[in-house]
């Protein structure tokens, strides 16, 4: 009997936020939170999957797996993408990330599925890049969500004890120290589950990322100028100087977290949440009044985390600061790995 458990973190993006797809910079950490897969024994050429947290289950041949709707497309996404040989196997599924909450429950989903799935089979881990890329493909073929990599790469690269500067471009990945001393990270979900399929708020900003470059004739939203700003049109100049202004911002955060200067990385903080809101037009009502909770709360900085229209605020509590009931502390953890 060969039974195997992976487990794929979620993670917490410090900044740099709807940068990815444009080629721009992100700054997460994979988190201690996140979902485990178990795979076990299971019949010849097929896949059983058990989500104990929906108490729901799926099965399908592993050789041509169909497509579907909802977390069943997760498992037969990951072994299509990963093709043959796969052993039969009974994964099971178990978490520890709420859902649509911005801490990424998808990547961790796909990137757990994906060692499981290697493990079990016996097969060599692939490049981890190429891991991602694998599972970004899932997410956006299978799952029907046009999302980036800073996900997949976050659960699959975090550091142990720092956050990972991500240059989206080169897929360049450089550890950045992240010392708290008494400082505290919290994500309180703001009750809006946030949605990142088809027709969504987070693909109508990617479709005007992409006009905004046909219109300028540059490849991707990293390479504007502020010249080029002020040729576009409302509100792609908005989404344009958000993307300029937020990747200027990840480096500004990598100098203060360098210089622990973490007043200053929580005033980042508030002015990417500014950016989010009124360029990206990314917030809703129960966003901003979780964000303003935890400013009156004396949050040093608080913002929306994630792909925004819902999900999780991210805020930096100073030290003797009161952590709400609600707010779950984030730290940093290791990466996806086999147990
Ligand atoms: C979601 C997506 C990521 C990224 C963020 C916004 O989390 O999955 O790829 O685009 O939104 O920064």
């Amino acid at each position: 009997m060969t039974r195997v458990r992976a487990f794929g973190p979620g993670r917490v993006n410090l900044i740099g936020e709807h940068t990815d797809y444009n080629e721009g910079l992100c700054l997460p950490f994979a988190i201690d939170r996140g979902i485990t897969v178990t795979a076990s024994d299971g019949p010849q050429g097929r896949a059983e999957v058990v989500a104990h947290d929906l108490g729901e289950r799926d099965a399908f041949d592993l050789a041509a797996p169909a497509p579907a709707t909802g977390w069943r497309a997760f498992a037969r996404g990951i072994a299509a993408e990963l093709g043959p040989p796969l052993r039969g196997a009974v994964l099971e599924v178990s978490g520890t990330l709420p859902q649509g909450a911005g801490l990424s429950s998808s990547a961790a989903l796909e990137v757990a599925l994906a060692l499981a799935l290697l493990g079990h089979s016996g097969r060599e881990e692939p490049d981890r890049r190429e891991l991602a890329r694998l599972c970004s493909r899932v997410e956006n073929e299978w799952v029907g969500a046009q999302t980036g990599l800073l996900d997949q790469l976050a659960s699959l690269f975090g550091a142990q004890d720092g956050a990972i500067r991500i240059d989206m471009r080169d897929l360049a990945i450089t550890p950045v120290p992240l010392e708290l001393g008494d400082w505290r990270l919290v994500t309180v979900d703001s009750g809006v589950q946030h949605e990142l399929a088809a027709g969504s708020g987070y693909d109508e900003r990617r479709a005007e990322c992409e006009r905004a470059c046909e219109l300028l004739g540059i490849p991707a939203l990293r390479d504007v100028r502020e010249e080029d700003v002020a040729r576009l049109p409302e509100p792609l100049d908005r989404r344009a100087r958000h993307v300029l202004e937020e990747d200027a911002r990840v480096d500004a955060a990598v100098g203060a977290l360098e210089r622990r200067d973490l007043a200053e990385l929580g005033a980042l903080l508030d002015a990417s949440h500014a950016s989010l809101r009124d360029l990206y037009d990314a917030s809703v009502p129960e966003v901003e009044r979780t964000v303003e909770r935890m400013k009156a709360g004396g949050a040093a900085g608080a913002r929306m985390m994630g792909g925004g229209f819902g999900g999780s605020v991210l805020a930096l509590l100073p030290p003797g600061a009161t952590v709400p009931d609600d707010a779950v502390p984030v730290a940093p953890g290791p990466p996806a790995r086999l147990l």
